[in-house]
């Protein structure tokens, strides 16, 4: 099955080869070719080309003709960072902090992360499954092609695993590439209370060792932060990934500065994320590790904390990806059209830069670079074709509006 899209007003992020993680200047590169063709095979980029040099149509068997028209087409979005299987919205504690309550008080009282734990242990897996494919639809529709899904709202063995085999389930069933990461040190269920150890203990001892021989995740993750899990135990939990084989991707910074970006660039991770407290240690780690960052301007937005400093993050020369951080309490938004032009208000990068961190880096930071993140030979079809937009810059200045018109997922029209 072959498929032709032809009278593209540009095609961005086309590459003949893969592209290497964007860093520093070359976040700033995105390949631009006006007046384009693109021609896809059996689910995958097969060739590209400008219109006036197009080689024309020596086979019509088994092929669809597409007329963009003049409309763009872009690669999909690589969200690596999301919690997006939940039981029940937060909104009531949306309501307490307009009322003046902080995001910490209200988990200090024993909501947030336990107040969706409670939910989702009463929930049945195909409640969460047929949610979760309802959300997964409308991120697509938005132009997402590829999230990262946590655990993390199970906190015991039994509902943790509950959680990864809904996430298997809808790796299974959605067209949208999907990880899994297990996380299971979200935060401290109540019985664990004054027994944080032995939290830590069942995390390593028995949930590690079942979510790896039952292969339910590709990566580990750990929030890392004061009051929630410190270095000691950040460093035990990553290291009983690590002899499982789950690299790790990593909440830290979020509140604080603590040490955790050293610790996961010591501990090997593939991604940082939040990053919204930074100590000047914590630029020399990032300028002198492998370790990609990951800002999320949506968790800023919603829980009005400070954003990411993207701008000096990249003009240090790091790479940056951007990631929705969908979830029920910090940011129940999964809308990457909303986070580039975050991205571009709040923390000042460039619409090329958002684009290269929301695409080529967000796949990176998924472990999925070589298959996704832009418009190269052999990579799968996942793409865009937007609105009629005249300049790049249109997509993060039109905020809030939908500039999607159509999302194929391998080749296929959703
Ligand atoms: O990335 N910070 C930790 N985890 C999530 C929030 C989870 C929640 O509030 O339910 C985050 O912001
Ligand atoms: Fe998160």
């Amino acid at each position: 099955m072959k498929l032709l899209v032809k009278n593209i007003g540009c095609l961005v992020g086309a590459y003949d080869e893969v592209p290497p993680l964007k860093k520093g200047n070359d976040m700033g590169n995105v390949s631009m070719i006006p007046n384009a063709w693109l021609a896809i095979e059996d689910g995958r980029f097969l060739d590209f080309g400008r219109m006036e040099e197009w080689p024309g149509i020596s086979d019509w068997r088994d092929l669809e003709v597409l007329d963009a028209e003049g409309g763009w087409v872009l690669p999909t979005f690589c969200d690596s960072h999301t919690h997006l299987v939940f039981a029940a919205s937060r909104a009531q504690e949306f309501s307490d902090r307009i009322r003046g309550m902080s995001y910490e008080e209200i988990a200090a009282r024993g909501g947030g992360i336990l107040n969706s734990a409670a939910k989702m242990a009463e929930a049945s897996e195909e409640q969460l499954f047929q949610e979760a494919m309802k959300r997964l639809d409308e991120l697509v529709a938005l132009g997402t092609g590829a999230v990262e899904i946590k655990s993390g709202y199970g906190l015991t063995l039994e509902t943790e695993l509950k959680m990864l085999r809904v996430i298997r389930r809808l790796k299974e069933s959605h067209r949208v590439s999907i990880k899994a990461t297990f996380l299971g040190a979200h935060a401290y269920p109540v019985q664990y209370k004054d027994n944080k150890n032995g939290y830590v203990d069942l995390i390593c001892q028995k949930m590690i060792p079942t979510v790896a021989k039952e292969g339910l995740a590709d990566y580990i993750d750990v929030f890392c932060e004061a009051n929630y899990f410190g270095l000691e135990e950040t460093e035990r939990i990553l290291g009983a990934g690590l002899a499982h084989g789950l690299i790790s991707k990593v909440h830290v910074n979020q509140f604080n500065s603590i040490g955790g970006i050293a610790l996961s660039a010591r501990m090997k991770s593939l991604t940082v994320d939040h990053l919204e407290v930074m100590g000047e240690e914590d630029y020399t780690i990032l300028r002198t590790s492998e370790v990609i960052p990951v800002a999320l301007p949506g968790c800023s937005l919603f829980i009005k904390i400070p954003y990411t400093p993207g701008r000096r993050i990249i003009d240090e020369g790091n790479a940056l990806a951007l990631a929705s951080d969908f979830n029920p309490g910090s940011s129940p938004s999964g809308n990457m059209q909303l986070v580039m032009s975050l991205a571009c208000i709040h923390m000042g990068l460039t619409p090329e830069e958002a684009f290269n961190a929301a695409t080529i880096n967000g796949a990176y930071a998924m472990g999925m670079g070589e298959e996704l993140g832009s418009i190269t030979p052999g990579k799968k079809a996942n793409f865009i074709l937007s609105r009629h937009i005249k300049e790049l810059a249109e997509l993060p200045y039109y905020f809030g509006r939908n500039n999607v018109d159509a999302v194929y997922l391998g080749g296929v029209r959703k």
